[in-house]
């Protein structure tokens, strides 16, 4: 049986940063409120679609494997932000990455989205059916922000993470053992109304992020926590076996807490969700390949990746790291330059909505 393995990875940040302080201009809120009670500390807004991003952290990927963009079997975004409805982000991806011919779709699980389409992955090269399997957690969440909502607007942020995943003769490495899971009935606690074809075709739409942030909070550190643990016992493995917790990067407190739940110490969990917020579905590729560029991954660890996320949604996923921590090269991709502040990228949300100050 062939071990799918990860073998490539790769992210894109776009350059606009938005920090508290702009925030302070845009809703009632302040720096120390921020950090105290989320831990974020700046997000990235994007001057380009999902798309794009999707093919920098794509295109990165590949190089970082050492495989051209004509042997991928299938392309995956996971996204709940995509440019269009049809055709999907991994279509319109697939020919930004010149990956021709190659199976390609949208997965959407929201802030879970990267781990449903790791266990989907997986399973396609598995089973042979295919060889290489191209995923991307891509995100543009700005465009469903209302800045008089400052209990949502300070949270998220742009950007893409994607990794390759390769049938490989590493048998011992790669996805020990998942989980996911799903509860519709809290559909309400996390969701953009408006943003499909609900409702009337023509009535006007306010398409933005709504959340019950307390009960979100709280089903997350319970969703993570338990599917992590659950996934390590399917993996026949206990919580001293674990090298690194990849957590999905909504809040520095679910995060603590979970990691509390688990009895990890802060050396043994990652996060970077102080320099780009939720970035929902690209949350966790985009910490992976941070861990990988700092050193954190060492050939053989086991990692364990949990998230949370409108559905309401959650993962879990226990996976041993393959031989190869360092990147085979770089595709030198980037966005398109701009010189838009994250401010002058936000003006339309303002127009539509107004400010919370
Ligand atoms: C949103 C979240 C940060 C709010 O933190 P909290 O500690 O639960 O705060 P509460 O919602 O109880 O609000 C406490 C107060 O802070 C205020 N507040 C909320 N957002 C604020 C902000 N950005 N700046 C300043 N004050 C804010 C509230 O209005 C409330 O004021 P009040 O007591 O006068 O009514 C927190 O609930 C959270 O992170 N939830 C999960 C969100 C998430 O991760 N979603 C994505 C999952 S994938």
């Amino acid at each position: 049986m062939p071990a799918p393995i990860i073998t490539g990875w790769g992210k894109c940040l776009p350059s606009a940063v938005l920090s508290n302080a702009d925030l302070e201009t845009l809703t009632d809120t302040s720096d120390e409120w921020i950090v105290t009670r989320t831990g974020i500390r700046e997000r990235r807004i994007s001057h380009a679609e999902v798309s794009d991003m999707a093919a920098v952290a794509g295109r990165e990927a590949l190089a970082a494997a050492g495989v051209a963009a004509d042997q991928v079997d299938l392309l995956i975004v996971a996204t709940c932000t995509p440019d269009r409805l049809v055709p999907s982000a991994a279509a319109l991806a697939q020919e930004k990455i010149g990956a021709a011919g190659c199976g390609a779709m949208d997965l959407n699980a929201a802030c879970s989205g990267f781990l449903y389409g790791l266990a989907a992955a997986d399973q396609m090269v598995r089973t042979g059916a295919m060889r290489r399997v191209l995923l991307i957690g891509a995100e543009k969440l700005h465009f469903f922000l209302d800045f008089t909502d400052r209990a949502t607007s300070v949270l998220f942020g742009d950007g893409a993470g994607a990794v390759l995943i390769e049938a490989s003769e590493e048998d011992e490495a790669g996805l020990l053992a998942f989980e996911l899971g799903a509860d519709g009935t809290a559909a309400d606690i996390l969701c953009i109304p408006g943003s499909g074809t609900e409702g009337d075709p023509g009535a006007s739409r306010r398409t933005r992020v709504q959340m019950e942030g307390p009960t979100v909070f709280r089903r997350a550190v319970e969703a993570m926590g338990d599917a992590s643990l659950r996934v390590l016992e399917k993996a026949g493995l206990g919580l001293a076996d674990v090298d690194l917790l990849i957590p999905h990067q909504a809040n520095l407190r679910i995060v603590e807490a979970t990691a509390r739940r688990l009895g990890l110490d802060p050396a043994r969990v990652a996060v970077n969700l102080d320099a780009y917020g939720n970035t929902s579905a690209a949350s966790i590729p985009i910490a992976l390949v941070e861990a990988l560029e700092q050193g954190r991954v060492q050939p053989g660890a086991v990692l364990v990746f949990a998230a949370f996320g409108g559905g309401l949604t959650w993962a879990a996923a226990a996976y041993r790291w393959g031989s190869r921590v360092t990147s085979r090269g770089s595709a030198g991709a980037a966005l398109p330059p701009s010189t838009a502040s994250s401010l002058e990228l936000l003006a339309p949300n303002v127009a539509l909505y107004g400010k919370g100050v």
